[in-house]
């Protein structure tokens, strides 16, 4: 930023009486070097703490956490998505995630639907059955020989498998050999790419592209790579380009493998971690599942409210989608927290920080189910409206709420409960709380990548 850039942004942008960083007021590199060192939404965080509900995190970006902020912004398509979004797009190809025009996006959004209806969804129910009978069998041998799973890589091949049946009806079958694909190699550094090339300006970006370090250019590639996804695909009866099919496609795989095993990751810690919770689920799964083999219907599970509660709480205290999302002010911009934000500037909210607002979640750090539980007459049932639920980000909300969360929820529901009616589980001495503590990419992850359990089979 020139020097006349610099004063303008401190002295005379609208922006200058919201509080925050002071060399946030400036640029956005402080923003930038948070996420880098994995500390994007804990500093947001922190910053909410120390400014109140409003704090600048950018010389144009903005975040709020009050729950009335929350719904404002996302829940119509009023504030639309930040343009930067638009370097989402994979091979240049439009996909959910990056449209930024509400037309496009509705259309692509309508197009994709059917993947994700409750019979879409339920008929998934059987291929992901046999998808857990893998994950056992991996299990099993791990505790034959007296060691411990590593469940960080099993639930990652289980995620990414479990898409590959939703997308292609046929698995990769990535879980039964107990490796990841080169596909899923590319995915993660496709991931780091996106953490850089949406933080910076695209000039730069490009600038750094030509950087001739053979790691680096290695990330840079990824994108191509990816388009070998494109030999997978059974395009028979699909009247649609292959490439936008491939990007489709490998939008989803990216969107929902590394989610939906991160949180199958921290839910099955926070069970192994606190042994009262785990038992408290033991015994409402041994009522639910009298027989270990047969997992009921998905539509029963979703009634268990226990269940429901582990669920619950573990998106609350480990969003993995926990980076600040952001949206555009309106044009004639709008008025948040006694604040005006002139239109175009960004702002937002990250699911990190509205979970950790003290006034709405008493002890954010502790992890408990029964925040979410009411009790009438000895029956236990989960809250039917709560305030929390107005801060509640895991998915985020309205027309741009995850697509795939239908999908996500069965995993979710379906592999935590049979593995807890099946094994009883332990973390090994290497997973440790130090292990686990939380770092952020794009996603909201434990610095080790490695998550290792014993399991004792308890039927
Ligand atoms: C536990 C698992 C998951 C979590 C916590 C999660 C969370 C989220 C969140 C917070 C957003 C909003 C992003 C934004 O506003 O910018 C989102 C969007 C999205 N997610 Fe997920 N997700 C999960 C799994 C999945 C899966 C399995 C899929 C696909 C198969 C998926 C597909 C998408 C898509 C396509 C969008 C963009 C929706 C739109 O803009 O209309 N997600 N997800």
């Amino acid at each position: 930023m020139a020097d006349g850039q610099v004063v303008s942004a401190t002295l005379f942008s609208p922006l200058r009486k919201i509080p925050g960083p002071k060399l946030a007021g400036i640029t956005d590199l402080w923003m930038l070097f948070q996420v880098l060192r994995g500390r994007g939404s804990i500093e947001i965080d922190r910053c909410f703490r120390e400014y109140g509900d409003i704090v600048r995190i950018g010389p144009s970006s903005v975040v709020v956490r009050k729950p009335e902020d929350y719904t404002e912004i996302y829940v119509g398509h009023k504030y639309r998505k930040d343009a930067r979004m638009a370097k989402l797009r994979i091979f240049g190809i439009e996909n959910v995630i990056s449209a930024v025009d509400p037309g496009v996006h509705r259309h692509l959004r309508k197009l994709t639907n059917p993947l994700f209806t409750s019979e879409s969804v339920k008929a998934l129910q059987r291929p992901l059955q046999e998808l857990l009978d893998d994950l056992f069998v991996h299990i099993d041998q791990s505790s034959r020989r007296q060691e411990s799973a590593n469940m960080w890589n099993l639930y990652r091949l289980l995620a990414f498998d479990f898409l590959g049946q939703a997308a292609f009806g046929n698995s990769f079958a990535a879980l039964r050999k107990g490796t990841e694909m080169a596909l899923m190699h590319d995915m993660d550094k496709f991931f780091r790419l996106l953490t850089i090339k949406t933080g910076l300006p695209s000039w730069v970006y490009d600038m750094t592209c030509c950087i001739p370090v053979s790691k680096w250019q290695d990330i840079v590639h990824s994108e191509t790579r990816l388009m070998t996804l494109d030999n997978e695909i059974d395009r028979k009866g699909m009247p649609l380009s292959e490439s936008f099919l491939c990007s489709t496609i490998l939008i989803f795989l990216i969107a929902g493998t590394d989610t939906t095993s991160t949180s199958l990751a921290w839910i099955t810690w926070a069970l192994a971690r606190y042994p009262q919770i785990y038992k408290r689920l033991r015994k409402e799964l041994e009522v639910a599942i009298p027989d270990a083999d047969i997992l009921p219907d998905y539509t029963s599970l979703r009634r268990l409210p226990y269940l429901s509660a582990v669920i619950k709480e573990g998106l609350r205290r480990w969003p993995p989608a926990s980076l600040y999302l952001p949206r555009i002010a309106p044009p004639g911009g709008a008025v948040h927290c006694g604040c005006f934000i002139p239109e175009s500037t960004s702002i937002g909210c990250s699911p990190y920080a509205m979970h950790r607002n003290e006034n709405i979640f008493p002890d954010p750090d502790k992890y408990e189910p029964e925040r979410w539980l009411e009790e009438s007459n000895g029956i236990y049932t989960l809250k039917s409206s709560s305030e929390m639920m107005s801060s509640y980000m895991a998915w985020s909300t309205g027309v741009r709420s995850c697509q795939g969360q239908p999908l996500a929820e069965m995993e979710l529901y379906c592999v935590i409960a049979a593995l807890t009616r099946r094994y009883e589980f332990y973390p090994d001495p290497e997973t440790t709380d130090d292990s686990m503590r939380e770092f952020e990419t794009l996603l909201l992850q434990p610095i080790s990548h490695s998550l290792k359990i014993k399991f004792e089979q308890k039927f």
